[in-house]
This record gives structure tokens, sequence and C-alpha cells, in this order.
């Protein structure tokens, strides 16, 4: 794939937008880092942002929005977090909040979590984007997995050329480290990554035992889940893949970025079926499946 260079102007962000909502993703300024921006109401596409980045895990991406009113359409906002929203949007804050039941944001883009990561961002040229898709977008940031972020067009073009269709040429970012995120889903206000916003809120501490008002940091399925499976057992309900037809599947085509939407679906689909365990067909290591067999691997581990 060819990947072209515009400069920031109308006309780029037309064009972005037209790659978006077909399903694309595209590298955007942020005053943060560059992100690479996918329709977060479509699965498929956020499933291309792991694609092009190489990522070989599924980690919930921050979906943007253009306001606060798009951000209240999607999450559910506490007293506290309105407040930080209210005093640093538009701006390098990330509110992880509890996700509402009616918002149209794909369960891949949440790594199936019920939180969501929201910003409002500054820049112009992601401002123009959101207004001229008309939807929210994820976007990590637009490096390849395991690269440092990137803060100009050329970082993009070394890590993500010939992946990814169009960068939007916006120079150099100014804040050149990524938002600060608060989760503010119950309890205290708590500190998930530091960042250019300074905020008076606990540190979170990683690999604490879920506790209600506590964050998971990633959704597994609460059964028992056994792998490669080329037929179910009586008491287990079974995520197919291509032939395995199973009791509901990843994709019957053998398509990893249909596998990938529907993933977080699947899980939870499996999880409120009546059978008590779980099974899940073979899914192959290449491309977006190797992402997609490193959350089947974690969420079949036992757990404590
Ligand atoms: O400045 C930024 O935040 C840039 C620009 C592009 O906006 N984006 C960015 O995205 O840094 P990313 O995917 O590289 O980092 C997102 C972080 C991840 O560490 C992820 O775990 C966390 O946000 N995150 C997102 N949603 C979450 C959620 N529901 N619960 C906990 N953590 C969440
Ligand atoms: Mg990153």
């Amino acid at each position: 794939m060819e990947t072209r260079v515009l400069p920031y102007s109308d006309d780029a962000v037309a064009e972005a937008a037209g790659l978006i909502l077909a399903g694309q993703p595209v590298a955007v300024p942020t005053e943060t880092v560059y992100g690479l921006a996918a329709d977060a109401t479509n699965g498929e596409a956020v499933a291309r942002i792991y694609e092009a980045k190489g990522r070989p895990s599924f980690n919930p991406t921050i979906v943007h929005v253009p306001d606060l009113d798009a951000a209240r359409a999607i999450g559910e906002f506490s007293a506290a977090a309105l407040a930080l929203a209210t005093a640093h949007w538009p701006g390098p804050l990330t509110l992880v909040v509890p996700l509402r039941s009616d918002a149209p944001i794909a369960s891949i883009a949440t790594a199936g979590l019920a939180t969501v990561g929201i910003r409002v961002p500054a820049h112009p040229a992601m401002q123009a984007l959101l207004r001229a898709v008309g939807r929210p977008l994820a976007a990590p940031s637009a490096n390849a997995s395991g690269t440092i972020s990137p803060t100009r067009a050329d970082h993009v073009i070394k890590s993500l050329g010939g992946r990814i269709p169009l960068i939007i040429d916006g120079g150099r970012t100014a804040a050149g480290i990524e938002s600060t995120i608060v989760a503010a889903t119950g309890g205290p206000l708590r500190l998930l990554r530091p960042g250019p916003i300074e905020i008076d809120a606990e540190p979170a501490s990683e690999g604490k035992i879920e506790a209600p008002g506590q964050l998971a940091s990633h959704y597994a399925p609460v059964k028992p889940l056994r792998l490669n499976a080329d037929d179910a057992e009586a008491d287990e309900f079974l995520i197919g893949f291509g032939t395995v037809a199973g009791n509901a599947n990843l994709s019957p085509e053998g398509n990893l970025i249909e596998a990938a939407a529907r993933l977080f679906d699947l899980l939870h689909q499996a999880d409120a079926a009546p059978q008590p365990r779980i099974a899940a067909a073979t899914v192959p290591e290449t491309g977006v499946g190797a992402a997609i067999n490193d959350r089947l691997r974690r969420a079949a581990a036992p757990r404590p």
C-alpha cells in the first residue's frame, strides 16, 4: 500500500474522512502525539488499527470526540469527571468512565470492558477530522508496536509507511507526550498515566484484585475456556472460526479482521450462554490473529 502524506488542509481532512468512513485508519496529529484514527463505531475499522500497528495484544483504545456533549453520549460522567472535563477539555486529558449501555462503540475499541477512555482533543486537525467524520474516533498513537510515539509526520512514515493509506502532516506536535489518563469509574479518581496535565489523584496500583469501584484493565470471560477445540463438549459454548462452525462464529470465511472485530462480542455472548464452559476453535497466528490468540490464551489461563 502506498502511504500518502498531505499537509493539513480542508482537502486533506475531507480525504481522511472519506477513508475513515470507508473503514480505513488514517494518521492525524493531535496536541500530544500523532494518532492512528479509525471509526470507533466500526469494529473492523478498529481491527485494522491493530493490523497496521502489528500489535500482538488488544488494549482498549482512547475514543476521541469533538466536545463534551459527544462525550456524554458515550460515557457516564460523575460530578468529579464533569469538573475535570470542563476544566481541561479540549486538551491532553483522557477520562476513563463507565460506558453507556446505548453507546455505539465497537467492543474491540474498549477491548470488551464496561468502561471507556474518552478524550476531546484540542488540535485543529483532529477537531476538523472529528467534525468531518461525524463519528467518534478510536486512536492509539500512530506507531508500530514496540516503538516510541510519533511527534512528527516523518516518524509515522518510518514506523507505518506502506501500512496505512494517509497521514495528515500538521508539523511537530505541541506536547510530545501522551495524554494524562484519569479513571473516574466510582470511588476516588485514579491516575492511570501521568501526562501533560497534572491531576491530583491517587496513582492506580497495577495487579490488584478486582473489587467494586476498582478498574479492570483487561476483560476476560468468567467461565473456564478451552483452546484449539475442533468441536464442543456437551457443556461447552464453542466459539467457532472458519469451518469450525461453533455456537457462534468469529468469521465463517476465516477473515481475521472480522474475527478481531467480533471477538469481545462473542466472549460476552459465551459468558451469558447457558453452557457453563467455553471452548474456542484454533485461530491462525498471522496478522491480527496474534492479538486474538493473546486474548484467548489470557482468558484460558487459570486465574486466582
Ligand atoms: O495522547 C494520547 O492519549 C494519544 C493521542 C493519539 O490521543 N493516544 C494514546 O493512545 O496514547 P494509546 O492507545 O497509545 O494509549 C491508550 C491508553 C492505554 O494504555 C490503555 O490501556 C488506556 O489508555 N485505556 C484506554 N481505555 C481504557 C479503559 N477503558 N480502561 C483503562 N485504560 C484504558
Ligand atoms: Mg501508545
